[in-house]
């Protein structure tokens, strides 16, 4: 499979993600990382000004919330337009790791908001969607699970953050070493 310069239409297995998955993959990214740049204001520079800090938590929340959504729909058209396949002669096991770091963002991208979510509401902040739809608060406010979850989205926070790096490196890797066409599935 050295031959993914061609483009045979309407012939042969796809070689690039169709326009919709590619879409979702450069929303979901240019959404995280504004999200992971405000959790980590939020969370180390402190903002002094009250009301801007709670629109600083108002923003990644409800943007977070939105890659919850974007990812429950992404997964949905997955099921229906399948990748296109990975170079045949890549080893087994980098098509293993491939695999379980692509899982593993669907993964997270699942349960980080919503473990954010139910710490938010745990720590007695219900959220307004951009301050426009009120959203259920199913726990109450509750400090010591508060604490527990935040501890825990920010563990998944720094692990995401490390997917993220890897992920990069691997296309870049793809890109500049294999020269494999991996990258090109994905513009
Ligand atoms: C994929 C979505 C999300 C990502 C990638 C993300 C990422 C982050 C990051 C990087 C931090 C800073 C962690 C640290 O070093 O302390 C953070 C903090 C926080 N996030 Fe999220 N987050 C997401 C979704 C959400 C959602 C949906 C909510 C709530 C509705 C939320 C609530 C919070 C809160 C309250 C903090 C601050 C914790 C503190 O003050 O220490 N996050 N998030
Ligand atoms: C927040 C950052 C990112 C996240 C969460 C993310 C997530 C994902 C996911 C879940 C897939 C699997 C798609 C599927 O088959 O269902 C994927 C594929 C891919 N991503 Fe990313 N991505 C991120 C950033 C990037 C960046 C910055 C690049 C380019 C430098 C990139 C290049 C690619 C490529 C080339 C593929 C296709 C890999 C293949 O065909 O096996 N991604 N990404």
């Amino acid at each position: 499979m050295s031959t993914s310069g061609n483009t045979m239409p309407g012939h042969a297995a796809p070689l690039r993600y169709d326009t919709a998955s590619r879409t979702f993959h450069w929303v979901t990214v240019a959404l995280v990382l504004a999200t992971i740049a405000l959790g980590l204001w939020i969370a180390h520079a402190r903002p002094e000004e009250e009301a801007f800090k709670l629109t600083l938590y108002n923003i990644h929340e409800s943007i977070g919330v939105t890659i919850w959504i974007i990812t429950l729909a992404r997964l949905a058209w997955r099921l229906g337009h399948p990748a296109p396949p990975l170079p045949a002669e890549l080893p087994r096991a980098i098509r293993i790791a491939a695999r379980a770091n692509h899982s593993a963002f669907y993964l997270w991208l699942l349960t980080m908001p919503l473990v954010g979510f139910l710490a938010t509401n745990a720590w007695g902040f219900p959220l307004r969607w951009f301050g426009l739809i009120p959203l259920p608060d199913p726990v109450g406010k509750n400090i010591p699970l508060a604490e527990t979850l935040t501890a825990i989205h920010r563990l998944m926070a720094w692990t995401l953050g490390a997917m993220i790096v890897l992920h990069v490196f691997a296309a870049l890797w793809h890109q500049a070493v294999r020269r494999d066409g991996t990258l090109r599935k994905m513009l």
